[in-house]
């Protein structure tokens, strides 16, 4: 579809972002906590058949690029052939995913040949012993492995580090090194309070600024190069390097001017903004026997009455303000 729709305030919806279940199969501190985490039961996930549904019609409302999202997307059963699923639906041309790697490895293959458009990886470290302190389980090799075999199956890579103060500073440099060997964009991620437990989040130490200056303290020669509209991150390059460096300002800078993304939650719950609570929940209503053209009209109505700025609401709310974990909306 050439023509998508706008939202209330004129901005093409076009890119969805589907959280495929809760799950994780790691316990990353900034994203959740060790213990007492609940998920969801089965059937209160959307099942495969629905999320392809949900797509179509999306995609007839001019959805044309989907991210897969979790959790961790590979921790769900049979998500390849959801994925190559996807991939039929017409009108939508770009299936990306975003994973961290430690059950991916074995479906490089098979990601390679349904045609994935690209997939992110979740590494906030290049030290064994400091992920294992980070993301509280011992997975390093085999999210490296996963690395290498996505690099040798030629799939676009993009790496995803959230830089935390005291846990991986030092991770800055040997991560952004990655992109002078191989033709990857890694990216620094500012921290957002949605670590799921109430509590715990510093104000922000790691902001776009301090990476920066950092990056540049190492990297003189580093540039600034163009970014694709819509993009999250502010894109650098360094002469001699196969790939790419990227900072997302996820939290001291807003991407509400130009958003172009939707959500949908592991739960089944349209957020047309990342700090939303949910605008409506898409699985109940599809469960009570709803036509396409009244789920159509039901996103249209939500489209219609998006928040102009979500994160300048939010920094005008209360500082403390702690979300949801990351887990269930889907970063
Ligand atoms: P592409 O632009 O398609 O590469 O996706 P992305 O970089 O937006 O997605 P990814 O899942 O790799 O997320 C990278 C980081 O950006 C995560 O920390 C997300 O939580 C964050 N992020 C994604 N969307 C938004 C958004 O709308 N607002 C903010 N503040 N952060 C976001
Ligand atoms: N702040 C910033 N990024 C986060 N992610 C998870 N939790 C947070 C947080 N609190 C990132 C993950 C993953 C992406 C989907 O979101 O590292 O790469
Ligand atoms: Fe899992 Fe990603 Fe959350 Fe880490 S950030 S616990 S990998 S969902």
């Amino acid at each position: 579809v050439s023509n998508p729709i706008h939202d209330n305030h004129g901005r093409p919806i076009t890119y969805v972002r589907l959280s495929v279940t809760d799950r994780c199969n790691l316990r990353c501190f900034y994203c959740m906590p060790e213990k007492g985490m609940k998920f969801l039961p089965k059937k209160e996930l959307l099942s495969y058949e629905e999320m392809e549904r949900l797509l179509s019609i999306l995609a007839e409302l001019g959805i044309v690029k989907v991210r897969i999202t979790g959790g961790e997307p590979f921790v769900r059963k049979d998500l390849a052939s959801f994925l190559a699923n996807i991939r039929k639906i017409t009108g939508i041309e770009e299936l990306h995913i975003t994973t961290n790697g430690v059950l991916t490895k074995p479906y490089v293959e098979k990601l390679s040949q349904l045609g994935i458009t690209s997939v992110n990886l979740s590494l906030d470290t290049v030290d064994r012993q400091r992920f294992k302190m980070l993301t509280r389980r011992d997975e390093f090799n085999q999210v490296m492995e996963t690395f290498h075999a996505l690099l040798d199956h030629n799939i676009p890579t993009k790496i995803n580090a959230v830089v935390i103060e005291g846990k991986n500073e030092q991770d800055i440099i040997p991560l952004a090194e990655l992109a002078r060997n191989y033709p990857v964009s890694v990216r620094f991620i500012e921290e957002m309070p949605f670590n799921g437990s109430g509590g715990g989040y510093q104000s922000l130490q790691w902001d776009y600024h301090k990476i920066l200056n950092t990056l540049k303290t190492r990297f003189p020669e580093i540039t600034k190069i163009a970014d694709k509209p819509h993009a999250t991150a502010m894109h650098y390059k360094v002469p001699g390097f196969k790939g790419n460096l990227g900072i997302i300002a996820a939290y001291s800078r807003t991407f509400c001017g130009s958003c172009n993304r939707i959500r949908i939650t592991s739960q089944g719950v349209l957020q047309t903004c990342l700090y939303d609570e949910g605008t409506l929940n898409i699985k109940d209503f599809i469960r009570t026997g709803a036509s396409d053209e009244a789920i159509k009209d039901l996103f249209i109505g939500a489209f219609g009455q998006r928040a102009k700025d979500g994160f300048e609401a939010e920094k005008k709310g209360p500082a403390s303000a702690i979300h949801k974990s990351m887990s269930i909306i889907g970063g």
